[in-house]
């Protein structure tokens, strides 16, 4: 398995019901076949070319079950679930969260990769009820992809921040750092502007 989706993997923690939304591949839920934690793996698509080649690949008679919706639609009445939603735009997985967070109990966690529209996302994911577990960036064939693991949780603890805290504490954030200053001094707007500046002067304690 790639890099990105082995760090996506990494985030498991035992969790009964994994949940790929978005799946496309199917490659990381299916990645948890022989986990014997797992009871049951749904890979989720609304793209009925995916969903034709996920019926084509994988069998459904056992633990993995497929699923052709949008992530925003789903009905999840398990408990422990582990759902994954990567390679989505911000928005994407704005409004799947909105819609599942409400569905979930506090032995859940959502692990998302968001490929765009990160600081729109950050901005909503702080006004929920999630508590940031982790966050980390990954350098993979020539990107950087950022992870974030959260959970259900109403102590308005360990908030999202606004541009990241831990993200760049490693040598991959370093450079993500680097990348990140080139790329919005392009943007005028107040927020990439604010972005910039916390990225060159303050990082990583004042945190917003
Ligand atoms: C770029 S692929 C990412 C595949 C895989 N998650 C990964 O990270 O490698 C994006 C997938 O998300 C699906 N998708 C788009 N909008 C979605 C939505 N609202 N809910 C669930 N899946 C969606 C697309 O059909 C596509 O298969």
């Amino acid at each position: 398995m790639i890099k990105r989706l082995e760090a996506l993997k990494a985030c498991y923690q035992g969790e009964s019901h994994v949940w790929d939304v978005g799946c496309d591949h199917g490659l990381l839920g299916s990645s948890f076949l022989h986990e014997p934690r797992v009871q049951k793996i749904f890979l989720v698509d609304p793209s009925l070319d995916v969903f034709d080649k996920l019926k084509d690949t994988y069998i459904t008679d056992g633990k993995i079950e497929l699923i052709h919706s949008k992530g925003q639609n789903l009905k999840i009445d398990t408990k422990n679930n582990l759902i994954f939603i990567a390679g989505m735009g911000g928005k994407e997985i704005g409004e799947i969260i909105l819609s599942l967070l409400p569905l979930l109990q506090s032995c859940s966690r959502f692990v998302i990769s968001p490929h765009r529209k990160i600081l729109e996302l950050r901005s909503l994911l702080r006004e929920l009820p999630l508590k940031l577990e982790k966050e980390e960036v990954v350098w993979d064939k020539g990107q950087f992809y950022v992870i974030l693991s959260l959970k259900p949780d109403m102590t308005g603890e360990k908030k999202v921040s606004l541009f990241g805290d831990d993200l760049w504490q490693s040598e991959a954030g370093e450079h993500y750092r680097q990348q990140q200053i080139q790329f919005f001094s392009l943007h005028k707007d107040e927020k990439s502007q604010q972005y910039i500046d916390f990225l060159i002067h303050r990082r990583p304690s004042s945190s917003p």
